[in-house]
């Protein structure tokens, strides 16, 4: 199985940006971390960042036909990308939401995501742990 592990914007400066929010380790951390936990079960992760909306559209629309799955953090696109939310629907594979912070109790703009209605799930505030479980559950579906 191939899942994709796409981050959005700002993802890519994390240990740097509000470590108290997001944590101390870098995007590659977490992303060689996850390939790790999951290496066992022989599924393929295919790793994608972009601070772009029409990069990150571009890219999940290149792997229908192709991806069993999808990890997105979209990052603030979360919040207002009703371009992203189309493309997720449109997708042949289910995608599941994942948020390093828990953005229910942060500032009100955050508590809004435009497209968990078009998610398998919305997992929040469980720091690197939630892309292992999104990813779990992409394997157990
Ligand atoms: C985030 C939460 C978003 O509100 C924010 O814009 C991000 C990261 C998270 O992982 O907690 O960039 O998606």
């Amino acid at each position: 199985m191939i899942f994709l592990i796409v981050n959005g914007p700002n993802l890519n400066l994390l240990g740097k940006r509000e470590p108290e929010i997001y944590g101390t380790e870098s995007l590659n951390d977490i992303n060689v971390w996850l390939q790790f936990q999951v290496q066992s079960k022989g599924d393929k992760l295919q790793f994608f960042q972009s601070n772009h909306e029409g990069a990150i559209i571009d890219y999940l629309q290149g792997q229908m036909g192709v991806a069993d799955g999808a990890v997105i953090n979209p990052g603030a696109l979360t919040h207002y990308s009703y371009a992203l939310r189309d493309t997720i629907q449109a997708m042949d594979f289910p995608v599941v939401e994942v948020h390093l912070s828990d953005i229910h109790n942060r500032e009100p703009f955050r508590r809004e995501s435009v497209i968990t209605e078009v998610c398998v799930k919305q997992i929040s505030g469980k720091g690197k742990a939630g892309y292992l479980e999104a990813v779990n559950l992409l394997q157990g579906r």
